[in-house]
């Protein structure tokens, strides 16, 4: 039991989209921190489950696929592939990595959809959209462009101008454009069913702004600022080919939007795994749920997700949502059109077995509060001046004399010194600071109190100076070399949410 009484916790991550690899935004940003908060429950033996998949509907992945000439199931099937095996390689220790083609999605996200539909939660609406007559298909928001009414940017798109960064809708444009075929798109009438959200503004305003003030400010920030503007009805079908079908009459050629199928693959993906007990991680309110995200999914997160969940009625919400920033390379916004990133499986091709500085870097600068940025230069400083003089070297020494002095074996201790003492006490003082920090997903600073308790270390070989008592005072020299054994059996159990390559060899060297 922990605090607000919870038993067992839910950890999501956002479901990436498989029409690309992955790279270290996304690690940065969602699958690190989720992952060192899971692997820090495990350790305090609370009851986890670790949820992800990948996101593979949505008018990109059609687009992708048409470029190619191959069907979107090819598309999503190498990206899922890769996309998994990279988040294996790094040490993101899911409990299920699964995707929203499953069969079992299908099943859950339409009875979803049904429920609601039939408890009348959803509105219908017809209106004229955008429709490019040579592909035979309405258009998405962003695959209209045509010139700004406000700066008359010719390239504007038909959800926003991004050079002068107003809203738009594509009914605004001036001389629109199909993405798609270049054609002239000519509007059409269509039917499309709406979750009218402005219904759940007094509730979402209650939940979140009073009960929920303890979110980040980044995420309150940006709930209290839809809320402000005032919620509106959201189209929760789309006309496409791909996805899942509308489960209800008059509806053939919908499917239902990206982001209602997708966060509900969360459920799908714990029903995989707990077929048989789904319903206690997901409509029992001892459960907690945190949902790891970066802040572009703030909305469906926290307003959008949420609704449809109290809509439905039976399931739990969300006890936080720990959104991080944005992470750039080299003082440019990651892109994975304009081929801007680290790619996991390039890395870890040019630097093999090296996960773990990648883990370290990505923490130490996370984006946590602000939008950071990554370097080569800062991943070869902390590499050199914290994970190896620091870290590498206090376990390196205290290896190499043990080895030396007691051939490898734990010396006996004697009488501890108030210096030893004091050791330990930082040790425990050290272990408070960085639960402290983990409860509350403060993930650098918590690995910032790791790392002191490195420092710990090497400042009391510094001052202790065994190699040169061995001379004279050999067991001394022992009961110096045990505390510093113990303390790195300490740093391989506090570094393990963090650099877990690195502990398991840690532990392994320790005999653990
Ligand atoms: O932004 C994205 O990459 C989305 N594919 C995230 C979906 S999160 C969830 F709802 F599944
Ligand atoms: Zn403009």
């Amino acid at each position: 039991m922990t605090e607000k009484g919870y038993k067992r916790t839910l950890v999501t991550t956002a479901l990436p989209y498989a029409n690309g690899p992955v790279h270290i935004g996304h690690l940065a940003g969602v699958y690190v921190p989720a992952d060192i908060y899971v692997r820090y429950l495990r350790l305090k033996k609370r009851e986890v489950l670790f949820v992800g998949g990948s996101d593979e509907h949505g008018v990109p992945i059609t687009i992708a696929a048409k470029k190619e000439g191959i069907t979107p199931q090819d598309v999503v099937d190498k990206f899922h592939n890769l996309i998994k095996k990279s988040f294996e390689d790094f040490g993101i220790s899911f409990d299920v990595y699964s995707r929203t083609t499953s069969k079992i999605h299908y099943e859950t996200a339409s009875d979803f959809f049904k429920k609601l539909y039939e408890k009348d939660c959803f509105i219908e609406k017809t209106s004229e959209q955008y429709y490019d007559e040579q592909v035979k298909q309405f258009l998405a928001d962003r695959y209209i462009t045509g010139t700004c009414p406000h700066c008359k940017n010719p390239n504007a798109y038909g959800d926003q101008c991004e050079a002068c960064g107003t809203s738009l809708s594509p009914l605004d444009l001036i001389e629109p454009k199909s993405a798609i075929s270049g054609s002239k798109p000519v509007l059409k009438e269509t039917k499309h069913w709406y979750l009218p959200l402005e219904n759940y503004q007094n509730w979402l305003e209650k939940w979140i702004l009073k009960e929920h003030a303890e979110w980040k400010s980044n995420v309150y920030g940006q709930c209290k600022s839809w809320l402000d503007m005032g919620l509106q009805p959201r189209a929760v079908s789309r006309d496409l080919n791909w996805g899942i079908p509308l489960p209800i009459p008059d509806a053939e050629g919908k499917v239902l939007y990206v982001w209602f199928d997708a966060p509900i693959g969360y459920i799908s993906n714990t029903k995989e795994i707990r077929p048989n007990d789904w319903e206690l991680w997901w409509k029992n309110s001892e459960t907690k749920l945190v949902h790891f995200i970066g802040k572009d999914n703030i909305v469906f997160h926290c307003i959008v997700f949420p609704s449809m969940l109290k809509a439905d009625g039976s399931y739990i919400l969300p006890d936080n949502v720990p959104a991080n920033e944005f992470l750039n390379l080299e003082s440019n916004k990651i892109s994975t059109s304009k081929n801007w990133a680290v790619w996991l499986h390039e890395y870890l091709a040019d630097f093999p077995e090296k996960q773990d500085i990648l883990r370290y870097v990505l923490t130490a600068n996370a984006p946590e509060t602000k939008d950071n940025d990554f370097t080569w230069k800062d991943f070869q400083a902390r590499n050199n001046s914290e994970l190896v003089a620091i870290y590498g070297n206090f376990v390196n020494r205290t290896l190499v004399l043990t080895q030396k002095y007691f051939n490898g074996i734990v010396p006996e201790r004697q009488e501890f010194t108030e210096y030893d003492k004091e050791v330990f006490a930082e040790i425990e003082n050290g272990k408070l600071k960085i639960e402290n920090h983990l409860e509350n997903y403060h993930f650098r600073e918590a690995l910032k109190e790791a790392m002191n308790l490195a420092r710990v270390g090497n400042k009391y070989l510094a001052d202790t100076e065994p190699w040169k008592l061995a001379q004279t005072d050999m067991a001394r020299v022992g009961t110096i070399l045990n505390v510093s054994l113990q303390l790195c059996a300490n740093l391989s159990i506090a570094f393990e949410p963090f650099l877990p390559f690195s502990s398991a060899k840690l532990r392994k060297m320790l005999n653990l």
